[in-house]
């Protein structure tokens, strides 16, 4: 992580700019959590990418780096607004490691989509497949040069195995893949209801010990099936005979689909843990869920605004700031911050949302006007009902 140390701890006069780099306000930590000590969030922006660093006293020395939260890449814009900053200020660097910029331009990967694009703009009249967890993608691959007239999304969260598809895929030129890094168990809430046919999740992590971290859920299914076309299939391969009791136990006698099962099934394409487990002559099971339903179109709120202005900031002092739990969510207001020569403005650092998968973000508050810094969460259901919960708390 770029980082520098001052003598002295310099604030600049806001809003102003240096090489490139636009520094818009200055928040200084209000009311602080104990165990926290005094910070300064200094707004910047480089390419209007905008992004907080955060200023502090550390040992007789002052540490400026980029804010943990808001932090975007690639690093060498990071390292760009660190130097313009102490640049303005003229103070003396006692050490850093933000020399040696190269900012390279983030290559745009064709395949790869942030979970945004899907949010606000992904459509097809293709029928959609989708690959849960795949690994080397070698089973993906194949499933998208077979069926040229499908659009497959690839969803994993292991870097390494993302770009070792990707270079794959550039290779060997495949057109109808799409990747996205992002957990599969709320990934189905932005796909429109009745259009995909094939839901692929070969050899899941059995989580035995963590069965809450599991991809299949009652939650996971219900979505499934929405999703899926009438005849539509979610498609579980395993070797954990525990997850495949498990799953059938879930998958038994449901409203919308019925189940096969098989065990030692043949595929065309075998996936680097299936050579592994069949090597150890291990049983692999098949569990395969067929829909039988038509639901009803999807409407995706995305609605996070907020309703009206603050008149002051008195909910900076009365603000709960301990975790609050409510029915499959959370929402955790973590420190304030006022904003230095500005009348009623502030930044509000929170962590809400889904357990597993918890969102950190600011809530910008300027001349009583709220948003959240750096733009909307992902609508998923529960960081709606997180935002629901949150106006309610600010107003109340
Ligand atoms: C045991 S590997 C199987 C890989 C591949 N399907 C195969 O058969 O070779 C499980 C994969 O699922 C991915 N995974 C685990 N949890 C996930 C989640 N919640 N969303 C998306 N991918 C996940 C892991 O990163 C890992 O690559």
């Amino acid at each position: 992580m770029p980082h520098l140390f001052t003598e002295k701890l310099d604030l600049i006069e806001t809003p102003s700019q240096n090489n490139g780099v636009e520094f818009d306000f200055i928040a200084k930590s209000y009311n602080i959590a104990e165990n926290r000590q005094t910070e300064y969030k200094i707004s910047s922006k480089i390419n209007n990418k905008e992004f907080l660093l955060n200023y502090r006293d550390k040992e007789d020395k002052y540490l400026l780096k980029p804010d943990l939260v808001t932090r975007i890449s690639p690093v060498g814009l990071l390292k760009n607004a660190l130097n313009a900053y102490v640049d303005s200020t003229k103070s003396k660097v006692l050490s850093s490691n933000t020399a040696n910029i190269k900012i390279r331009d983030a290559i745009q990967d064709i395949y790869l989509k942030d979970i945004n694009y899907f949010v606000d703009e992904f459509k097809t009249d293709k029928e959609i497949q989708i690959e849960i967890g795949f690994g080397s993608g070698r089973h993906l691959i194949h499933q998208a040069k077979n069926n040229p007239d499908v659009q497959f999304i690839g969803l994993e969260i292991h870097t390494p195995s993302i770009e070792q598809l990707l270079k794959q895929l550039h290779l060997q030129n495949i057109e109808n893949v799409l990747v996205v890094n992002y957990d599969a168990r709320l990934f189905m809430e932005f796909i429109e209801s009745n259009q995909v046919g094939k839901i692929f999740v070969h050899f899941p992590v059995p989580w035995d010990k963590k069965p809450h971290r599991r991809i299949y859920s009652n939650e996971f299914i219900n979505e499934a099936l929405r999703v899926l076309k009438i005849n539509g299939t979610l498609e579980l391969r395993t070797d954990s005979r525990k997850y495949f009791d498990y799953c059938v136990e879930l998958l038994t006698n449901l409203p919308k689909g019925n189940i096969t099962i098989d065990i030692n099934k043949d595929l065309e394409v075998s996936s680097k843990y299936e050579d592994r487990w069949k090597k150890m002559g291990k049983n692999i099971y098949d569990v395969v869920l067929t829909s039988f339903n038509e639901d009803l179109p999807k409407n995706i709120e995305k609605d996070f605004s907020f309703d009206k202005k603050l008149e002051n900031l008195d909910l900076f002092d009365t603000l709960p700031r301990k975790s609050m739990v409510f029915d499959g969510y959370f929402v955790h207001f973590v420190n304030t911050f006022k904003i230095l020569g500005e009348e009623n403005s502030g930044l509000l650092e929170l962590t809400f949302g889904n357990f597993d998968r918890p969102v950190s973000k600011y809530i910008l508050i300027k001349n009583g006007e709220i948003s959240y810094y750096q733009g909307n969460p992902i609508p998923t259901s529960s960081n709606l009902n997180a935002h629901k919960k949150i106006k309610e708390l600010i107003y109340s």
